[in-house]
């Protein structure tokens, strides 16, 4: 171990190695500014597993097939927080619902579909849920579908639960905490359980966004929350993808990015995707 605590230097080859694993399989692209992360997180892994060197942590990523996607666990990064960019839940609030419900009073269809792509540990399709349950809790007959997605397994668990420390609750309204939230009791004192009747507006699913095999079905969903995910992807990746959210979405539903991306007129086709605002583009037609 040296002394930073990281068991050891990792070699320009092995480093390589794990930049490709990565980039074919879950298309986050580590540049090298990234080896120094890279060495802190999985030096991590080696400690939990009593595993001294790089080179003997790689004959058993080889060994054990399970372990690459525990590798892609430690490598993600997963920041998030509940109501994140919130003039996104105010544009869908002020104007795509109302939009919706005009939509619904000629063809009856009083159903919503979103996809939070990336979604972390939880906070932004709970978010979602809280929003929509908010907005059409009077109003007859509409059915919400959230489903919630993500490569890594340790936060879709956590996000399964539903259970937030204070810390994490803090950008939460008063009165969404109020309505959807309750203390948790037993081991989870201290901490906020999401209530039932929004956990059950979303289902959670591992789904690798390279690899396009699990998406929704084309021209299924309204909304499509993707945000602080491209970042970590080449133009070629975001590119293949944006394809896909197109064909996913209705037409005339909405992409949200997130604040530091774009669909740049290298990246979406233009004749594709129409900017409402910042971040918020509508499928074309
Ligand atoms: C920074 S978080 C963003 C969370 C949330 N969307 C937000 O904006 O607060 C990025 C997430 O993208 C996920 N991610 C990275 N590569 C992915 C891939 N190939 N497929 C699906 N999710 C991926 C990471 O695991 C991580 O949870």
């Amino acid at each position: 171990m040296n002394i930073w605590g990281n068991v050891e230097e990792l070699s320009a080859r092995d480093f390589q190695t794990v930049r490709q694993v990565v980039y074919d399989t879950i298309g986050v692209n580590l540049t090298e500014a990234k080896k120094s992360l890279v060495i802190s997180r999985l030096s991590k892994r080696l400690r939990e597993l009593k595993i001294k060197t790089f080179a003997d942590y790689f004959r058993f990523l080889r060994d054990t097939p399970d372990e690459v996607e525990v590798m892609f666990n430690y490598l993600t990064t997963n920041v998030t927080r509940f109501f994140r960019e919130k003039h996104h839940f105010e544009h869908i609030c002020s104007e795509y619902l109302p939009f919706l419900e005009s939509q619904a009073r000629n063809n009856g269809v009083k159903e919503i579909g979103i996809w939070s792509a990336g979604c972390s540990t939880g906070e932004e399709p709970y978010t979602l849920a809280m929003v929509l349950h908010n907005y059409f809790q009077h109003k007859n007959g509409w059915s919400i579908n959230i489903m919630a997605s993500d490569v890594n397994t340790e936060v879709l668990e956590k996000a399964r639960t539903g259970i937030y420390s204070k810390q994490e609750i803090l950008g939460i309204p008063y009165h969404y905490l109020k309505k959807y939230f309750k203390l948790g009791v037993g081991p989870n004192e201290g901490f906020f359980k999401i209530k039932k009747v929004l956990r059950d507006l979303v289902t959670f699913r591992r789904i690798n966004l390279v690899s396009q095999e699990k998406y929704p079905a084309a021209g299924s969903l309204n909304l499509i929350f993707c945000r602080n995910v491209f970042i970590y992807f080449s133009r070629e990746t975001r590119q293949k993808i944006l394809g896909f959210f197109h064909r996913s979405l209705l037409p005339g539903g909405l992409l949200f990015l997130g604040h530091s991306e774009s669909i740049g007129t290298s990246e979406g086709r233009d004749e594709d995707w129409l900017m409402l605002r910042h971040t918020i583009y509508k499928r074309i037609p």
